[in-house]
């Protein structure tokens, strides 16, 4: 099959990808540029572990072609920590013991995340109506829901050291 070059700004940097059309954005993402931190849950759009940001806005990398995001910028759950601190968000989940397991909390932070950016301060409704495509069946959302009503009140890069 032939390869094409997919050349787009990945956390930040400009990266250039020689690679089949038919690789999804999750491939590349994991395979190509070591950004093992998006995870391949159900490959198939339905539970939300490979979410990522596309010029802002949050999309399934599983069902995405990497061709689809020749010149725009992606986001990653890797992008968001700068120069050693969090973001508000991953301090807010640590905070509240929303961390669940390493295939949803990337998906569920990214979703957060996207949440905030264009609605600094959500309702609880609309916390749980953002996070409805990212799926767990091991627990319960409540904690979740509760680390991103605390991230609202976050400056973006909260202190490590905050206990409360
Ligand atoms: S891995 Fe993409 S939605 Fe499940
Ligand atoms: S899928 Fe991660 S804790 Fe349930």
């Amino acid at each position: 099959m032939a390869r094409q070059v997919i050349t787009f700004r990945v956390n930040g940097e400009e990266r250039a990808v020689v690679t089949a059309p038919n690789r999804t954005l999750l491939n590349v993402l994991r395979e190509e540029l070591g950004l093992t931190g998006t995870k391949q849950g159900c490959d198939d759009g339905d539970c939300g572990a490979c979410t990522v940001l596309v010029d802002g806005a949050p999309v399934l990398a599983c069902i995405m072609l990497a061709a689809q995001c020749d010149g725009r910028d992606v986001t990653t759950i890797e992008g968001l920590a700068r120069q050693g601190r969090l973001d508000r968000v991953q301090q807010a989940f640590w905070h509240e013991g929303g961390m669940q397991c390493g295939f949803c909390t990337p998906g569920m932070i990214m979703s957060s995340y996207a949440l905030l950016q264009r609605n600094p301060h959500p309702t609880d409704e609309e916390i749980r109506q953002a996070l409805s495509n990212n799926l767990c069946r091991c627990t319960g959302y409540t904690k979740i829901v509760a680390a991103v009503r605390r991230a609202a009140t976050y400056d973006e890069f909260s202190p490590r050291s905050e206990s409360s």
